[in-house]
């Protein structure tokens, strides 16, 4: 049979008006109880510190951008250029008469991933960003 793993309290000294709005999404959520929701967002937060760390990561991105906006696709188009290396694969779906999906499957360092992520993101006319990562089993 498996142990139960050990459990710990700790006491946290936070901003009452932070604190509502989380209580207030919880809430909201219907998440079981509060314990629960601040060890799934340690959790997280620790996964996505090794991602960055990880030397061999697997991810994919997912952008939405319109493609009739002036330089869009070129920019897009150069910073993936710049990331020859990480970049495995590009399906590019036209979604609808000006918007257009892209997922990119990338692979390499977690942190080099991540900039090129927030390189296609952050740049205007995006409509939508996201990136997914993910481990090769290392
Ligand atoms: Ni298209």
């Amino acid at each position: 049979m498996k142990d139960k793993p050990k459990t710990s309290r700790f006491a946290v000294s936070i901003n009452t008006d932070l604190l509502n709005e989380f209580n207030d999404l919880l809430k909201e959520k219907n998440y079981p109880n509060r314990s629960q929701a601040v060890q799934d967002i340690i959790r997280n937060y620790i996964i996505e510190e090794k991602w960055d760390e990880a030397e061999n990561t697997m991810g994919t991105i997912t952008m939405v951008f319109n493609h009739h906006k002036r330089n869009l696709t070129e920019t897009l188009t150069k910073i993936q250029h710049d990331y020859n290396d990480e970049i495995i694969s590009n399906t590019h779906v036209h979604l609808t008469h000006e918007n257009c999906l892209e997922v990119i499957i990338v692979k390499g360092k977690g942190s080099k991933i991540r900039a090129l992520a927030n390189q296609l993101i952050q740049t205007k006319g995006v409509l939508h960003g996201k990136l997914t990562l993910t481990t090769a089993g290392e």
